[in-house]
């Protein structure tokens, strides 16, 4: 195949990748060198894609095996596997802009996604950004103390914490019904591919820290959150059309942004692959 490239996008997190049009077959050392920048960047960014629903499953693919969403109701019409998100969702009278606040993907579940992806198919003329955060650095720059601290503490992750900072999207009575037990997870975790530590938070599902009060629990996520929130762990996404956007749920949050007109249509194609119990 055609020789193609892969660049660092900050001096810590996402790597751009150009040169591959992955609607195209892509060999084993290719698939290779993508998977190692994956473990290594944690956020891959290929540029210049054209995908019909079925061939961003298919590329999704490369990289394993896929994950059903949560929501099986929402997903782009004659592609139930395919999910997808959009600014078009109000509730209540509320515009629902997924993944608003700092988060990691389906934490809730037991084995959560190792990975998330969206493929731009209409954007907003400008704004809309996604903000991604290492948590590998952000969990190595603590104070030894507070390592000690929270190694081994273990956070509850429900579908929805009551101390969510904002609201999720709809969700079907019978959806509801298939979502899994809470899954229990350590706020440290392993990667087991790059095998560095990482911070694992997300305020939108942690109910809990196993025995600790909740208000002490609060004040501990709190201060992990804007600790790792800093810009310096940052790798800001300005979306172009064409872009597949993959990343490690394992090694950073992520948020969108509500910052674009709204009267503009923004829509991406979402999936997930397939991942461990965190230890
Ligand atoms: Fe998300």
């Amino acid at each position: 195949m055609p020789s193609f490239a892969i660049a660092p996008l900050t001096d810590h997190t996402g790597a751009e990748v150009t040169g591959i049009d992955f609607t195209e077959p892509v060999d084993a050392e290719a698939r290779a060198s993508l998977a190692a920048a994956f473990a290594e960047r944690h956020v891959l960014v290929m540029r210049d894609q054209h995908f019909t629903p079925d061939q961003f499953k298919a590329a999704a693919r490369l990289f394993g095996e896929l994950l059903q969403h949560d929501k099986k109701e929402h997903h782009v019409p004659g592609h139930p596997d395919v999910y997808y998100v959009s600014n078009d969702e109000i509730v209540n009278g509320r515009r629902i802009i997924p993944g608003e606040t700092f988060h990691t993907d389906h934490s809730n579940h037991p084995r959560p996604p190792k990975a998330t992806m969206l493929f731009a198919v209409e954007l907003p003329s400008r704004g809309g950004d996604t903000q991604y955060v290492n948590m590998h650095d952000a969990y190595r720059d603590l104070p030894e103390d507070t390592k000690r601290r929270i190694d081994g503490l273990k956070a509850v992750h429900v579908y929805l914490s009551k101390h969510s900072p904002r609201p999720l999207g709809q969700i079907s009575e019978e959806s509801l019904r298939d979502v899994p037990p809470p899954g229990i997870h350590p706020l440290v975790r392993t990667h087991p591919e790059n095998g560095r530590k990482a911070l694992y938070l997300n305020p939108v599902r942690m109910e809990s820290i196993l025995g600790m009060a909740d208000a002490e629990a609060l004040a501990l996520i709190d201060e992990l959150m804007r600790h790792a929130t800093r810009k310096k762990y940052e790798y800001r996404h300005r979306w172009r059309p064409g872009d597949w956007v993959m990343w490690d749920n394992r090694s950073v949050m992520h948020q969108a942004n509500a910052d674009y007109d709204m009267s503009e249509r923004r829509f991406l194609y979402r999936l997930m692959l397939k991942g461990e119990v965190p230890n």
